[in-house]
């Protein structure tokens, strides 16, 4: 089972996640990539990859709208949806370094929408993760 949400939520972030892949700056990889979350409290928030001539600095887009959800509403925010976009036509789940990032604020149940190759796939955050690093002292 999927976190619930309003229905329509995920067509609409994917829309989000489309619309915002149109501000990439990827000169590099020409690979426009875009990623919308949907907090608990209802709020979307955006981003795009943005490239570096020194490639490893690139950020992505998922880790782009984290960044910027975090700086706009706090640390106490809870993701519940995520939706991934690319412009290019191609299968694009959240890489590995995302979903690490992305599990500091989503819940199991959330859900992540993204393409696939014959067209989008949902599936619940603990499925895209299901043993990311966690610090439990003793
Ligand atoms: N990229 C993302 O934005 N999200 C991912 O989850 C994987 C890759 C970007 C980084 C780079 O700008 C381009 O896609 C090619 O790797």
């Amino acid at each position: 089972m999927l976190t619930s949400l309003p229905p329509r939520a995920l067509e609409d972030l994917m829309k989000e996640a489309i619309q915002v892949a149109e501000k990439s700056y990827s000169p590099y990889s020409g690979f426009r990539v875009g990623a919308a979350l949907r907090l608990s409290s209802g709020a979307v928030v955006t981003g795009t990859n943005v490239e570096n001539v020194s490639f490893g600095l690139t950020i992505c887009a998922e880790r782009a709208a984290l960044v910027r959800a975090v700086s706009e509403f706090g640390p106490d925010i809870r993701i519940t949806a995520v939706a991934v976009a690319n412009l290019n036509g191609a299968a694009s789940p959240p890489c590995g370094a995302c979903r690490q990032m992305l599990a500091e604020f989503a819940g199991p149940d959330a859900a992540i929408i993204f393409p696939v190759s014959d067209g989008t796939r949902t599936m619940r955050f603990d499925e895209v993760l299901p043993l990311g690093f966690e610090m439990k002292l003793k």
